[in-house]
């Protein structure tokens, strides 16, 4: 560690540097990621594995650090709805959420501009790009420091469940990037809400941190699901349906706990067998879906550390929040 409370320039190559978040911190992430190098760092829904967009080798980088299909495309982040609009082309339904919800927790799946500078691999072959405009000051101005858009999927193993905090990507990442630039927890803990505008209705392909009831307001209409429509489904590759899965078997709607298994609770009712369990995390004892949401992901990771072999999840509502929630949980629990 140096003064600046980063390691130091030029760490041996395998090990990952943890840098501060403070300007010194921010020029070495921008510089490494600019050479090519991954870069973790944080943004307001979970921790993203960044990549100069621009740059396939350096892509190569986060398929093989996640250990993730390459057909999976990955979002490209920008500083401002300007260097988006530069990468790809909003209509004006994907002008209208733009302006309501960036910085934020949406990301915009758009045509790719002809002259978009961000390569096939990034968008895997594919003629439209995802687009983020996150509202973490951190990752504001790591993003205009870089100059370029930053390809970043969350910064975990394929699968495993998203990091939330510097040392969930450590958990996973350590030795392979080049570096993690340190923003602490980060507040809404579920990914950003995907929605595809490609001409006629927008279609939500992620729930995430913008909720469904949030969009429709904004647009006077429903956003129609991609599962609704199995037309809309080659349109999400990568939603694969086993995900954030923890090492234990997660077994849903749980009314109650048997003896031996993690409980994950929801809300200030106890379960029955609570008191048989091996450990319990409560996402949120006043039943607030928000606060559930920035807890969901440590709360997998703790309950799993535990050993036990099986964690029950107590039902938690499917409205706001909750959509995005129970998407994940889902998810971990689904056929590995
Ligand atoms: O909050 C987030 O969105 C985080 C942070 C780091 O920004 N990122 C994230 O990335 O969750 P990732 O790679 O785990 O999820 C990206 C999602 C995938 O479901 C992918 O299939 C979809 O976006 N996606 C990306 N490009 C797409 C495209 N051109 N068409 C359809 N879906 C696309
Ligand atoms: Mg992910």
């Amino acid at each position: 560690m140096n003064d600046r409370g980063s390691m130091p320039v030029g760490a041996p190559s395998g090990a990952t540097a943890r840098l501060a978040g403070d300007p010194a911190g921010l020029a070495e992430a921008a510089r490494l990621l600019r050479a090519g190098r991954l870069v973790a760092f944080p943004t307001e829904t979970v921790y993203g594995l960044g990549a100069d967009a621009t740059n396939p080798a350096a892509v190569t980088g986060i398929f093989d650090a996640k250990e993730r299909p390459r057909f999976n495309p990955l979002i490209s982040h920008l500083p401002d709805a300007t260097a988006a609009r530069r990468e790809g082309a909003l209509d004006r339904v994907a002008e209208r959420l733009a302006e309501a919800f960036w910085p934020g927790p949406l990301t915009l799946v758009v045509p790719a501009t002809p002259g978009t500078r961000v390569c096939d691999l990034a968008r895997a072959g594919l003629p439209s790009l995802a687009l983020r405009v996150p509202a973490s000051p951190l990752a504001h101005e790591f993003l205009a420091e870089v100059g370029r858009p930053v390809a970043a999927p969350s910064a975990n193993r394929s699968g495993r469940v998203s990091p939330t905090r510097p040392e969930h990507v450590l958990a996973d990442l350590d030795g392979r990037i080049a570096a993690l630039l340190d923003g602490g927890a980060t507040p809404v803990g579920v990914e950003s809400t995907v929605v595809a505008c490609l001409g006629g209705r927008p279609r939500l392909l992620r729930p995430g941190g913008i909720t469904r009831e949030a969009l429709a307001e904004v647009l006077g209409q429903e956003v129609w699901s991609a599962e609704a429509d199995d037309s809309a489904r080659p349109i999400g590759p990568g939603l694969l349906a086993s995900h954030y899965a923890p090492r234990a078997r997660v077994r849903l709607d749980a009314r109650s706990i048997e003896a031996g298994d993690a409980a994950l609770l929801f809300g200030p009712d106890s379960p029955g067998g609570l008191p048989k369990a091996a450990a319990s995390f409560n996402l949120s004892e006043r039943g607030d879906l928000a606060e559930a949401a920035a807890a969901l992901f440590s709360g997998l990771r703790r309950l799993d550390a535990s050993g036990a072999a099986v964690i029950a999840v107590t039902p938690i509502p499917t409205t706001g929040l909750g959509e995005a929630i129970n998407d994940r949980l889902r998810r971990a629990a689904a056929p590995r």
